[in-house]
């Protein structure tokens, strides 16, 4: 039997809706856990929510309903959004649900029972944002969270402690075991280096609000959030418990097995450190793999939710198809880095490589080839005499299908699709030097049916590659051909290997191109439809009566004109900004130009671009609140578009940048 495969999301917060950042996280647990199924291996996929802590309770009090209330409203646009993508879990854990809180209950008693848990006080800095605790070294300046870049809490309270200090050692011998445990290896070695400097305890109970799983045996106390939400990833396999129950648990939670968790680089301590140290704390194995994919960025920012500049999937999928955002999503982005998301760059992905690529390949050679010259039938293949050409495309098929899954297993996705790419354009090329209409025409039926014979079986090695990223489409492309669809069974191994499986003799069914060429025209259309409108209400002048500026215009004295007064009526035209830089970078072949793109509390950065190059670095710049002019008219430099001014003095050579405390949040309005 094939060794267990378990792979697992985050749990999300619900504090708002689904986005594409986390569902990158779930695509890429998807395409993952289907990978393994076509690879015969048992394997269990889970993702969930987390639905307790202060972030959640104070969001259900801002919409002024009960906590329970607010979850339960939340977890069905997570569960639609995921069925929406194709992502097939096999379970959805939320953590307010009695089998959770349960289980998270026994994972404390064994942890106590250990010695590892003690009343304290804890005393220090909480970040409700990312439900975590800082020191003052780990915060950014004007006391905020490094990750989330909110401000933070003082907390004073009684609170019980989990004894991580004690783990610091094992946890160092345990990595050095699993040289593999956390990906990429650039952020075990940050993992690492952070424990050797040593480990502090952690409080793992609050005491100052209520909405949490109760500490066993002491109700005052409620678990912290992270303690409880860890334990997800057992309680959902009905663990931790003793022996005879819970099938789940020891078929998929026992060192025979592997286990991976897909994790964003924001929550990676969590999930290296603590997680492991609380399974070691309880006598329980720690997973196989903490797998750390970077972020997804909108023109460079982090998306999340609190900035408020996410995309949600949902109106990609209506325009597109899941299969299209999936695929581009895994292919866009380097699996472990950053990414940022464009429209366009997705609309040229779905052009050059699903339209011109894949679906061009099938059209050409179904739609058109065996449908008018071969009587719309399979050609039984002629294994003699193969020419030259046809084995190497057959050889370039072993190597893609070879080099994805050595790249699926490693998790790289974006890597196995490059792959599987360089199959689509050897047969592209193929029929381009076969020109199988040409031989049509010559009727020189033997060659052709060799040639249709070797593209068919090319496509349909290729629709079992792509499954996991597009199930959908790889239906329609066996349907095409038709074959049935592709369809896991435990023990058997779908993955290509053997060239000329695919029997002859069957009728293809040519249907819908698959993938249907988006041309200019529509394509305006849709980045019109899909992006949001770049016309933020901030920077629209201030709504004012025509009577008022008629006024205004007879009052203003041409006196006053000439001694450059002005009245306030037009200092109030100019709409001064707080912004806070998000990016800030030179602007190639200009010594002068800084482009930085600014946050003014709108659904989008804005980018700015400003003459001070000369006189700051850029990287000095980030999260600094600086002043911008927002309703000056855009203006085109070095090819770029500038929305904005930001302010500065200058005295000679001198120059200084106009700054604002952090007392009030970006787009707060300066009079
Ligand atoms: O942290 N790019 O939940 P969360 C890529 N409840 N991935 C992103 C992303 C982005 N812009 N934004 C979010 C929590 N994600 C905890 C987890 S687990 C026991 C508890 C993904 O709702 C990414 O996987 O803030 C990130 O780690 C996760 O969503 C954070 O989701
Ligand atoms: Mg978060």
């Amino acid at each position: 039997m094939p060794k267990p495969f378990y792979v697992t999301t985050p749990i999300y917060y619900v504090n708002d809706r689904p986005h594409i950042g986390t569902a990158y996280s779930t695509i890429a647990a998807d395409v993952l856990a289907r990978y393994q199924r076509l690879r015969g291996r048992p394997t269990r996929f889970l993702t969930g929510l987390d639905e307790h802590g202060q972030k959640i309770e104070r969001r259900a009090r801002e919409q002024g309903v009960e906590p329970k209330q607010f979850v339960d409203s939340m977890a069905r646009p997570f569960a639609e959004a995921w069925r929406k993508l194709r992502c097939e879990h096999d379970d959805l854990i939320r953590t307010t649900e009695e089998r959770h809180k349960t289980k998270a209950q026994a994972l404390w008693r064994r942890m106590l029972q250990a010695g590892d848990i003690y009343l304290g006080k804890y005393e220090g800095w909480y970040s409700v944002s990312s439900e975590a605790f800082y020191t003052d070294k780990d915060l950014l300046p004007g006391n905020l969270d490094p990750i989330s870049k909110k401000p933070v809490e003082w907390v004073r309270e009684e609170s019980y402690f989990f004894r991580l200090s004690k783990y610091t050692q094992p946890l160092l011998e345990f990595y050095e075991r699993n040289p593999s445990f956390v990906r990429p290896e650039a952020r075990f070695n940050e993992v690492k280096s952070f424990v050797r400097e040593g480990l502090r305890d952690l409080s793992v109970s609050r005491t100052s609000f209520k909405w949490g799983v109760p500490v066993p045996g002491d109700d005052r106390h409620i678990m912290y959030v992270w303690l409880d939400a860890l334990t997800n990833y057992i309680s959902a396999l009905g663990g931790p418990v003793e022996a005879t129950e819970a099938p789940m648990f020891r078929r998929f939670w026992t060192p025979s097995a592997e286990v991976v968790h897909i994790v964003g680089k924001d929550i990676l301590r969590f999930h290296a450190i603590y997680w492991p140290a609380h399974l070691m704390s309880a006598g329980m194995t720690p997973p196989s793999q903490v797998w750390a994919h970077g972020w997804l960025t909108v023109d460079g920012v982090k998306m999340s939710k609190s900035l408020g500049n996410f995309i949600p999937p949902g109106p990609l999928v209506d325009a597109l198809g899941a299969d299209v955002l999936r695929y581009y999503l895994m292919r866009d982005v380097g699996f472990g880095h950053d990414g940022d998301f464009s429209h366009r760059n997705l609309l040229a992905r779905y052009n050059g490589e699903l339209a011109n690529g894949l679906g061009n390949l099938l059209q050409r050679m179904v739609a058109s080839i065996v449908k008018r010259s071969l009587n719309g039938r399979v050609p039984t293949p002629h294994r003699d005499p193969r020419e030259l050409v046809d084995e190497e495309l057959v050889a370039v098929a072993k190597r893609s299908a070879l080099a994805a899954a050595r790249h699926m297993d490693a998790i790289a996705p974006h890597r196995a699709l490059e792959s599987v790419w360089e199959l689509v354009m050897a047969a592209n090329r193929y029929v381009d030097q076969t020109a199988p209409w040409a031989l049509a025409k010559a009727s020189k039926r033997e060659r052709l049916e060799q040639v249709a014979y070797t593209v068919l079986e090319a496509l349909r090695w290729l629709a079992v590659m792509v499954w996991p990223f597009m199930p959908d489409k790889a239906g329609a492309l066996n349907a095409q051909l038709g074959l049935a669809p592709v369809e896991p069974r435990i023990g058997q191994d779908q993955w290509p290997a053997q060239w000329g499986q695919l029997a002859g003799g069957q009728a293809i069914h040519p249907g819908e191109p698959l993938f249907p060429r988006i041309d200019k025209k529509q394509e305006a259309e849709l980045l019109a439809r899909l992006t949001v409108a770049p016309a933020p209400t901030a920077t629209k002048a201030r709504p004012k009566s025509p009577d008022r500026s008629e006024r205004q215009k007879q009052t203003t004295s041409e006196s006053e004109q000439a001694i450059g007064l002005v009245t306030i009526d037009a200092l109030q035209k100019i709409n001064l900004l707080v912004a806070r830089v998000r990016k800030a970078e030179r602007v190639p072949k200009s010594d002068k130009l800084v482009r930085l793109l600014v946050d003014l509390g709108e659904t989008e950065p804005r980018q700015i671009l400003a003459g001070i190059g000369q006189h700051y670095e850029p990287e000095a710049l980030h999260e600094r609140n600086v002043v911008v002019v927002a309703n000056l008219k855009p203006r085109e430099m070095m090819g770029m578009l500038s929305q904005g001014m930001l302010l500065v003095a200058s005295h000679g050579e001198r120059l200084a940048l106009l700054e604002v405390d952090g007392a009030v949040p970006p787009g707060s309005r300066i009079s």
